[in-house]
């Protein structure tokens, strides 16, 4: 796998650029992003100022890292994201714009790839996004960007009059960036994120903004049944695939799970010594697409 993987890694790096979009080049679409109009979900969200130096410090990309490894790994990773997201050949799919970030096992760092990728995709001219997170009996975003939150996901589902506005941050210092948490404990959150209204949610979040992506951080699905339910309404999944750690079986096993996503990537996470070293340094990343056989790991 993680040989496919460093070929996919090494063409995505050198293609062309789709509609404008490509791995090495700065997008260019000429879109700029909407400003939100009075009353809509920004007027109503609560702003918080994001500690860039805390952030720095945890690993995570910020506009001061521009030129870190992985500030670069991680654009190597959201230049097809945005290419499938954006591009206008759409068929039939939908929400193409909505990706879930998930992986078999806990502590694989899906939360450390949703997050980077949402920094990342926040220091875009042309998009916005917006980091929302699913995993409520381990809610890490919050924490994790040093932000504060009393409601978020579960209560805007399970409270009709609320609107995502309510239950919004913004980043004060990162206008690109909006986060809604994973919201107050909830012991039907499974029932709730299988609800009409979680569907309904996430097709108005993937309309609301042309120009922006919507990621979402999961629980593991080996693990919960919410990845497989958000499946249905991601247009894109990003696998988390723990070098080294996560094996072939587990892995099969969760791809069957969120099957039915249209759009499945896999990112190679903590790859040390091998195709990360190679290619980045310590940490390193590997992205296949949806297809490329997963070889055991004795081949790898
Ligand atoms: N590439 C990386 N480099 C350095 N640290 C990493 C990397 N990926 C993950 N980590 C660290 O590993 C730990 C687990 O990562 P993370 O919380 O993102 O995993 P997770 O899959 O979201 O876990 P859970 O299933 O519990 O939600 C965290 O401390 C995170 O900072
Ligand atoms: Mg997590």
């Amino acid at each position: 796998m993680i040989e496919r993987a460093a070929r996919r890694l090494r063409e995505t790096a050198g293609a062309p650029s789709p509609g404008g979009l490509g791995p090495a080049g700065p997008v260019a679409t000429g879109r700029q992003p909407r400003e939100p109009a009075r009353g809509d979900w920004a007027g109503r969200s609560v702003r918080q100022d994001l500690d860039f130096g805390a952030l720095e410090r945890g690993g995570f990309i910020t506009p001061d890292s521009e030129y870190s490894p992985l500030a670069e790994q991680f654009r190597i990773i959201k230049r097809p994201v945005l290419i499938e997201a954006f591009k206008r050949d759409h068929g039939t799919a939908t929400n193409r714009n909505v990706v879930m970030v998930t992986s078999a096992r806990p502590g694989e760092g899906k939360t450390f790839v949703a997050c980077n990728l949402a920094l990342s995709i926040a220091q875009e001219r042309d998009y916005s996004v917006l980091l929302v997170d699913a995993d409520v009996r381990h809610p890490s975003v919050v924490p994790t960007l040093g932000l504060h939150a009393t409601r978020g996901l579960t209560d805007l589902l399970a409270d009709p009059a609320l609107d995502p506005g309510d239950v919004m941050i913004r980043a004060a210092n990162l206008s690109n960036l909006a986060v809604i948490p994973a919201g107050s404990r909830s012991t039907s959150a499974p029932e709730l994120f299988a609800s009409h209204g979680m569907a309904r949610l996430l097709d108005d979040l993937a309309r609301r903004y042309p120009d922006r992506i919507t990621i979402i951080d999961t629980p593991p699905a080996l693990a919960s049944s919410e990845p497989s339910v958000i499946s249905l309404h991601a247009g894109q999944a990003l696998f988390v695939v723990e070098a080294d750690q996560t094996n072939t079986r587990a892995i099969r096993s969760a791809l069957a799970l969120i099957s039915r996503c249209p759009s499945i990537s896999l990112v190679l996470n903590k790859a040390r010594g091998s195709l990360g070293a190679e290619e980045f340094g310590q940490y390193g990343y590997a992205y296949a697409a949806r297809g490329e056989t997963i070889s055991p790991r004795k081949e790898a």
